[in-house]
């Protein structure tokens, strides 16, 4: 029988370094053929509240307290006595296990961490046991949409300290008519933001998620720079090429308030959604991701009831990648797409879940990296694999957030002419989109 050969053999961690030089989790599983899948987790800055936990070891004498030991011991014990023996082909059963075997809500006690990679690890196994791609073997035949990439080609917030208070100033190339080609205009334009920035003096340096992280005054400075740099990269704003907004506004809420301590203002929620309904209305921007506080449900209802039908109104923090959370927002019209993110949550089960949730309900779904990213590509997979419609994995810029795109134009060219790249499709519920 295929499923005994199958069957876990090993299941091994070891403490790596992410792309911030801090420690993460590396799960290896090798299954009894000798089969082996390999799988690594990113982790976040602007974490939300609401995120499953990253399990760190807290011994300032290691790290500054960020080790993963403690995780590392989790799977080499516990996790891998559940789970030897069992099919890696029986990934919704492996994923039930660990998640019964941790026993909490939020996976705090062997922590996120430990059960994702092991997770992810299986579903490679799993692939690779099966000898084909693991976007096919999480998605079937009927994966073969390549996601709009979200670029993040200016970096601000808590990925680059002093530059601007919106973390996320993404380009979206809609217009283009393949993958391949999403990527050239993406990398032109961040190029020709370079050169524009370099023109007016500002700072080259990148960010976290490999945008430039220039000081500027304000955010509309940041979003005319950038149609500045598409005009001169040759392609016209609003039709090539959009742009999409994740300002974490979590992360500058303070007591009731929105503090944009950049510009100098601060916003009540009300007037930070008229602050939105502005900007959207000046700029082309087809997508605001965090626009409010993780906690205001009724403000967010507010917010897509009036941007909704211009602009894709995105849950991140609000929803955590959590089932539960986002059956709210559904009943609540909290907002009309979510971002994905595997380690929000912790399994690939439930997180094929919530975006299978997330489409019968109408929305986009958007499947993200972290700040905090290793040279894993699960993400680039699972976004084929469940026709995601967008993916947000930075700047073309940092080896780490390449990873990923490289990964599409790979899974592109192999899917040959089944290959669709929906352009602008995607923006299928917005209406000043023809
Ligand atoms: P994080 O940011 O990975 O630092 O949480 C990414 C995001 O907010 O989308
Ligand atoms: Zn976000």
């Amino acid at each position: 029988m295929p499923s005994q050969i199958a069957s876990i053999k090993s299941v091994k961690a070891r403490e790596i370094l992410d792309s911030r030089g801090n420690p993460t989790v590396e799960v290896e599983v090798v299954l009894i053929d000798g089969t082996t899948g390999v799988a690594s987790v990113p982790s976040g800055a602007s974490t939300g509240k609401y995120e499953a936990v990253e399990l760190r070891d807290g011994d300032k004498r290691r790290y500054r307290g960020l080790g993963v030991l403690k995780a590392i011991e989790h799977v080499n014990t516990e996790i891998a006595s559940a789970i030897v023996g069992m099919s890696a082909l029986e990934q919704a059963a492996i994923d039930q296990r660990l998640i019964e075997l941790d026993g909490t809500a939020n996976k705090a006690r062997l922590g996120a961490n430990a059960l994702l990679a092991t997770s992810l690890a299986v579903a490679k196994a799993g692939a690779s046991f099966r000898g084909v791609p693991l976007y096919r073997y999480l998605g079937g035949s009927r994966a073969k949409q390549l996601p709009v990439p979200m670029l993040n080609i200016l970096n601000g917030g808590k990925h680059a300290s002093g530059s601007i208070d919106f973390q996320e100033f993404m380009i979206v190339p809609v217009g283009a008519a393949d993958f391949h080609k999403a990527m050239q205009m993406s990398s032109e334009v961040y190029h020709s933001l370079r050169r524009v920035l370099e023109d007016k003096r500002l700072s080259t340096n990148v960010g976290d998620e490999g945008g430039f992280a220039p000081q500027l005054p304000a955010n509309e400075d940041a979003l005319r720079l950038i149609l500045t740099a598409v005009d001169r990269a040759g392609y016209k704003a609003g039709q090539d090429l959009f742009i999409a907004l994740d300002p974490a506004a979590s992360t500058f809420y303070q007591d009731g308030e929105y503090v944009l301590s950049r510009e100098g203002v601060t916003l009540s929620p009300t007037e930070m959604i008229d602050y939105y309904v502005k900007l959207i209305s000046d700029y082309p921007i087809v997508s605001i991701e965090d626009g409010l506080v993780e906690d205001d449900w009724a403000n967010w209802s507010l917010l897509t009831a009036r941007l909704g039908k211009k602009t894709q109104v995105v849950g991140d923090d609000l929803y955590a990648t959590n089932m539960k959370r986002l059956e709210k927002g559904i009943d609540q019209k909290a907002s009309n797409s979510i971002l994905i993110k595997v380690n929000q949550i912790g399994t690939i089960s439930e997180t094929l879940a919530v975006i299978e949730r997330a489409r019968q309900a109408g929305w986009t779904t958007i499947v993200s990296h972290r700040s905090g990213e290793t040279e894993d590509t699960t993400i680039a997979d699972l976004a084929v694999a469940s026709n995601a419609e967008f993916i947000k994995s930075g700047a073309p810029c940092r080896s780490e957030r390449l990873a990923k795109y490289n990964r599409l134009l790979r899974i592109e060219e192999e899917l040959g002419k089944a290959a669709h790249y929906p352009g602008k499709r995607v923006l299928y519920n917005l209406e000043r989109i023809e």
